[in-house]
C-alpha cells in the first residue's frame, strides 16, 4: 500500500512538472540563406541555441561575445550541429562603451548585412559597476544593448525589412524606473528588475520611431531557463538552484523558441514594439506600457552613453 501510494505521489508530481514546464515550439521552418544574424552572448544559453537554430536555417550567424575562448569553442559547436560554416565570433564587452563602439566599426566595416539583430547578452542580479561606472545590470542589459542597437540602427534600416530582439524577463513587473537614480544598485535583484523593464521601453520606442521605416523590434521573455547563469554566484547558491532549475526551469532549447518566433515568424510583424511570451504578443502591465516614460529613458540614455 505504502509502495502504490509512493508511486502514484511520483507520478503525478512528475506530470505536474511536466505540465509547469509546457512550452511551444517554434513551428515556423522559414529558411534564412543570405539573411545575417548578430547576437550578442551567443556563447552560451539561450543565446548559443537561438544561434544554433539561426544557422539551421542558413543564415550567416555571428555571435559577439566578451570571452574569445568560450566563443571559439561555441563556434566549432555550433557549426558542427548545423553543418553551417557561416558562422564567426567577434569580440564585444557590453560593459565597456569603448568595446561597444569599437566592435561596431568593425562590424560595418567587415559585414554588408544585418537582418536580425538580437539582444540576448545578460547579467544576473549582481552588484557591480561596468567599466564606465554604470551599475552592472542596468548597463550591460540596457545601456549596452541601446548603444549597440542605435550604432548598427543604419544598417539595420539599409537591409529592412529586419529585426531587433531583445532579451527580457517577466521579472519586470516587479520595479519601476527612478529616473532620479536610473544607476540604483542597491537589491540584486531590483537592479535587474528594472533593467529588463528598461529593455521593454526600449522595444516600444526604437518600434515607435522606426515605424514605416522597415525596423521592427521585439521584446521577449524566455521563460525561466537552465543556463549558465548561476555562474556569477556561490558555489552553494549554484548548488541549490542547480536542483530547483531541474524541477522547475526549462532547457535552454526551450527558452530560445520564442526568440526563433520573433526572428522568422511573418505574423510578428504585426505586433512591432510587442512583449513576446511563449511563442505569442502578451499583456504587460500598465505601467510598463507608458509612452512617455519609454520617450523619457531613450533621451536619458542617449545623454548616458553620450550619444546626444
Ligand atoms: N535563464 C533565465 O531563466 C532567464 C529568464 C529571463 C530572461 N533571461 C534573459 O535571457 C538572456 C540570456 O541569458 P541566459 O539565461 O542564456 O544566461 P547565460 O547562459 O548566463 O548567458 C548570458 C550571456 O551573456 C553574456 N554576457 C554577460 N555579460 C556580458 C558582457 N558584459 N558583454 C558581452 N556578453 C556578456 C555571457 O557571456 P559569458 O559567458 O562570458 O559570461 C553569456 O554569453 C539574458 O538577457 C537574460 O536576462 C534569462
Amino acid at each position: 500500500m505504502y509502495l502504490l501510494c509512493t508511486i502514484t505521489a511520483s507520478l503525478i508530481s512528475f506530470l505536474f512538472l511536466k505540465w509547469l514546464k509546457r512550452r511551444r515550439f517554434c513551428m515556423d521552418v522559414k529558411r534564412l540563406d543570405g539573411k545575417t544574424v548578430l547576437i550578442t552572448g551567443g556563447n552560451s544559453g539561450i543565446g548559443k541555441e537561438t544561434a544554433t537554430a539561426m544557422a539551421i536555417r542558413g543564415a550567416r550567424v555571428i555571435i559577439a561575445c566578451r570571452d574569445m575562448e568560450k566563443a571559439e569553442k561555441a563556434v566549432r559547436e555550433i557549426k558542427a550541429t548545423s553543418h553551417n560554416l557561416n558562422v564567426f565570433h567577434m569580440h564585444l564587452d557590453l560593459a565597456n562603451m569603448r568595446s561597444i563602439r569599437d566592435f561596431c566599426k568593425t562590424f560595418l566595416q567587415r559585414e554588408k548585412r544585418l537582418d536580425i539583430l538580437i539582444n540576448n547578452a545578460g547579467m544576473p542580479s549582481v552588484l557591480d559597476w561596468t567599466d564606465d561606472s554604470f551599475s552592472m545590470c542596468f548597463g550591460v542589459n540596457h545601456l549596452g544593448h541601446f548603444l549597440l542597437t542605435n550604432l548598427l540602427l543604419g544598417r539595420l534600416k539599409e537591409c529592412a525589412p529586419s529585426r531587433v530582439i531583445t532579451l527580457t524577463c517577466s521579472a519586470y513587473k516587479y520595479q519601476k524606473l527612478d529616473f532620479q537614480d536610473l544607476n540604483y544598485n542597491l537589491f540584486p535583484f531590483f537592479t535587474y528588475c528594472r533593467s529588463k523593464l528598461a529593455n521593454i521601453y526600449f522595444t516600444q520606442e526604437l518600434a515607435r520611431m522606426m515605424e514605416g521605416k522597415g525596423v521592427t523590434a521585439y521584446s521577449v521573455h524566455p521563460g525561466y531557463v537552465q543556463s549558465n547563469w548561476t555562474c556569477h554566484y556561490s558555489i552553494l547558491f549554484r548548488i541549490v538552484m542547480q536542483v530547483i532549475m531541474f524541477m522547475f526551469f526549462v532547457s535552454c532549447e526551450a527558452g530560445a523558441q520564442t526568440v526563433i518566433h520573433c526572428a522568422v515568424a511573418d505574423e510578428v510583424t504585426a505586433h512591432s514594439g510587442g512583449y513576446f511570451v511563449d511563442c505569442q504578443c502578451a499583456s504587460l502591465r500598465p505601467f510598463a506600457k507608458d509612452a512617455g516614460v519609454a520617450r523619457k529613458l531613450w533621451e536619458a540614455s542617449e545623454r548616458m552613453v553620450k550619444l546626444a
